[in-house]
């Protein structure tokens, strides 16, 4: 019997990601259901999006606790409530505490606007272009109790212009994490994912045509 995998959604802020996920699961695409959207922003348009679809959502304060691990402790206590069996972190503007990643080992994913282990945490698209580089992108990895630092599921690489801003290159980027984020749950409910050591072993999806990339484009070398 079909089984889909149950979810739950933490965000703060435009909540486009969640989107994605909401989209790709009512095409069919995605073989997982939302139990529950949490939000720490009360105002975050993502708890909008969820209540179109008719999705469950709470809002936690994270002022109302006075630790990192209270506050985990009653996200954690919701989600178990919900059912939930993976954590998708969708522009949830939180640093977690080891409360979260006990509750849910390698059960926990986020999504990072840049190719990891480059300009982790805040303004990657920023720190991207303010360094130069010709390449950058987008990243879904499993989460740590370091920021932006666990286990690398999948990446997507787009380039960079001279002409680009933060805005041009964020916009560019966040496209790609809409097909990437639905893409590794996906992986991930269909069970086609295991960790060794730190890497992540995919059994599908094999990317062994593509061999490399320029930018700017080569002129016959
Ligand atoms: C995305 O760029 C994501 O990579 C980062 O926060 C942003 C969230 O955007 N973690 P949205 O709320 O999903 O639109």
């Amino acid at each position: 019997m079909k089984r889909n995998l149950p979810i739950g959604v933490l965000v703060s802020g435009s909540g486009s990601n969640l989107q994605s996920i909401i989209d790709n699961i009512e095409s069919g695409n995605l073989e997982a259901e939302i139990r529950i959207v949490i939000s720490n922003n009360p105002v975050a348009y993502a708890l909008k999006r969820a209540r179109q679809h008719k999705i469950k959502t709470a809002i936690i304060k994270h002022n109302d606790f006075e630790t990192r691990e209270s506050f985990d402790r009653e996200i954690v206590g919701i989600l178990k409530s919900c059912g939930v069996e993976l954590v998708v972190m969708a522009g949830f503007m939180r640093v977690i505490s080891s409360v979260l990643i006990k509750a849910y080992p390698n059960k926990i994913v986020n999504i990072h606007p840049a190719l990891l282990p480059s300009f982790p945490g805040m303004h990657a698209q920023r720190q991207a272009l303010e360094y130069g580089v010709k390449f950058s992108g987008c990243t879904v990895h499993f989460v740590d109790e370091n920021v932006d630092s666990g286990p690398i599921i999948i990446q997507a690489i787009v380039p960079v212009y001279e002409e680009d801003t933060e805005e041009t290159l964020s916009a560019r980027i966040l496209k790609e994490e809409h097909r990437i984020y639905p893409q590794a749950i996906q992986f991930l409910a269909k069970n086609k994912i295991r960790i060794e050591n730190r890497k992540v072993i995919i059994s599908e999806g094999k990317c062994d045509k593509l061999i490399s990339i320029h930018n700017p484009c080569l002129s016959g070398f």
